[in-house]
C-alpha cells in the first residue's frame, strides 16, 4: 500500500514528519514530498537549515562532476523544495496541524520518553489521515505501549521504524512489529526501507530491539573500561582495531549522549534504588557526561573521541569522574 517514504533518526533529521499522498512514481531519497514538524517556528527553521547544508554538501560532488551542473544544481534545488515544514500547535494550541491530515505515513522521532511519545500518538490518532501508519523512530522503548498511546482502535497502524545515525548514510532499517501491528503497517515499513535504497529487518517487540540490544551489553563493558583507567579514545582505538567501524564513545558523540541517559532513566537504571540491575555493576560514568549538558554533536562537546564529528568546544570533563 505504501505510496511514500522518508527517513531520519539524527537530531537533524529528527522531528516528527509527515508524508502527503501522491506520488505515482517513486524515485530515491527525497524524491517524495514530505512535511517536517516540530514544536516551534525557530525549531523548524533549525531543521529545515540543518537538512538543507548536509543534502547540498552530499550533492556537491555530483553537481561540480555532472555534465551540465546547472541542471544538477536545479535537480538539487527541486528535491529541497519536496520538504515543507509546520511549526506543530501554531494553528492551534495543542494541535498538530492540518498537513497531518493529508499524509499517507508519519514517522515520529520526538525524544525518548514514553509519555511523551504517548501524547504525540494519541494526537496522531485524532488528526492525521486514518488511514496513514503511524511509525516510531524510538531506539528501546515498547512499541506496544506507544500504541496505546493511539488508543485500541488505532493500534494496529503503530509500527517501529528504527533508522541508525546518520540517517541519511546507515543502510539498516530495523522495523518493529508491535502485537497489534496490522500486516499493512508492517508491509508498509519493509516497502519504506526499500523505496530508500535501504535493508530493512523485521525484528519482534523487546529492550532495543536488535542492534541496541546487542550493543547494552559491549557498551557496559566499554564504560567499565573507562571508570577503570582506560580514555575513551583506547577504547574506541581498541573497538577499531577489533573491526568495528566506529568505536563506542564516537558513536555515542554522534547520536548525542543525551540518548542513552534518557533510555537509561526510563528503565529506572539511573535511580539507586530501582531492582532493574538485579544487583549488577551500573555503568555510572555514562552518565556523567550528559549530565553535565555535553550531548555531543548536538551542543558540541561530549566524549570527544573524534573532533571531526564532535566539534568539541571545550576538553572533556570524564577526567574529573
Ligand atoms: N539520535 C540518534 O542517533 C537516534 C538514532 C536512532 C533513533 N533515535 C530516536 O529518535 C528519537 C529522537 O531522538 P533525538 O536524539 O533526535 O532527540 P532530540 O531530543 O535531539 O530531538 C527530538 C525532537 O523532537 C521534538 N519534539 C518533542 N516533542 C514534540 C512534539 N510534541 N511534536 C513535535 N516535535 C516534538 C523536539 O523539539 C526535538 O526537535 C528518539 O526516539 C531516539 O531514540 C535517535
Amino acid at each position: 500500500m505504501l505510496a511514500s517514504s522518508f527517513f531520519l533518526a539524527r537530531s537533524e533529521f529528527s522531528h516528527t514528519c509527515c508524508l502527503p499522498p501522491r506520488p505515482a512514481r517513486l524515485t530515491p531519497l527525497f524524491k517524495i514530498p514530505v512535511v517536517l514538524a516540530d514544536q516551534s517556528a525557530e525549531l523548524v527553521a533549525g531543521a529545515r537549515a540543518r537538512i538543507d547544508a548536509t543534502y547540498k554538501r552530499s550533492s556537491a560532488f555530483k553537481a561540480k562532476t555532472a555534465k551540465d551542473p546547472a541542471a544538477a544544481e536545479a535537480d538539487v534545488a527541486a528535491t529541497l523544495s519536496l520538504l515543507t515544514t509546520v511549526a506543530a500547535g501554531t494553528e492551534q494550541p495543542g494541535s498538530l496541524g492540518a498537513a497531518f491530515g493529508e499524509v499517507d505515513v508519519v514517522i515520529e522521532a520526538v525524544m525518548e520518553n514514553m509519555a511523551v511519545k504517548k501524547a504525540v500518538f494519541k494526537a496522531l490518532a485524532a488528526e492525521a489521515n486514518p488511514s496513514a501508519v503511524l511509525c516510531t523512530n524510538t531506539s528501546t522503548l515498547s512499541i506496544d505501549e506507544i500504541a496505546d498511546g493511539a488508543g485500541p482502535a488505532n493500534a494496529g497502524r503503530v509500527v517501529g521504524t528504527h533508522f541508525f545515525s546518520p540517517a541519511h548514510i546507515m543502510r539498516l532499517l530495523e522495523n518493529v512489529q508491535g502485537s497489534r501491528s496490522s500486516p499493512e503497517a508492517v508491509a508498509t515499513a519493509m516497502e519504506i526501507g526499500k523505496v530508500l535504497g535501504k535493508v530493512p529487518v523485521l525484528s519482534g517487540n523487546c529492550f532495543g530491539f536488535i542492534g541496541n540490544r546487542m550493543l547494552e551489553g559491549y557498551g557496559q563493558e566499554a564504560a567499565f573500561c573507562v571508570e577503570e583507567g582506560a580514555t575513551p579514545a583506547e577504547v574506541d582505538r581498541a573497538l577499531n582495531g577489533f573491526g568495528m567501524a566506529m568505536g563506542l564513545f564516537a558513536m555515542s558523540d554522534l547520536a548525542g549522549t543525551d540518548i542513552g541517559l534518557l533510555v537509561r532513566s526510563q528503565f529506572g537504571c539511573t535511580d539507586s534504588a530501582s531492582p532493574f540491575g538485579n544487583g549488577r555493576r551500573y555503568p555510572a560514568l555514562l552518565d556523567v557526561i550528559p549530565n553535565a549538558g555535553l550531548h555531543g554533536q548536538k551542543t558540541g562537546s561530549g566524549w570527544c573521541v573524534k573532533p571531526s564529528l564532535a566539534e568539541p568546544r571545550g576538553p572533556p570533563s570524564f577526567p574529573s569522574f
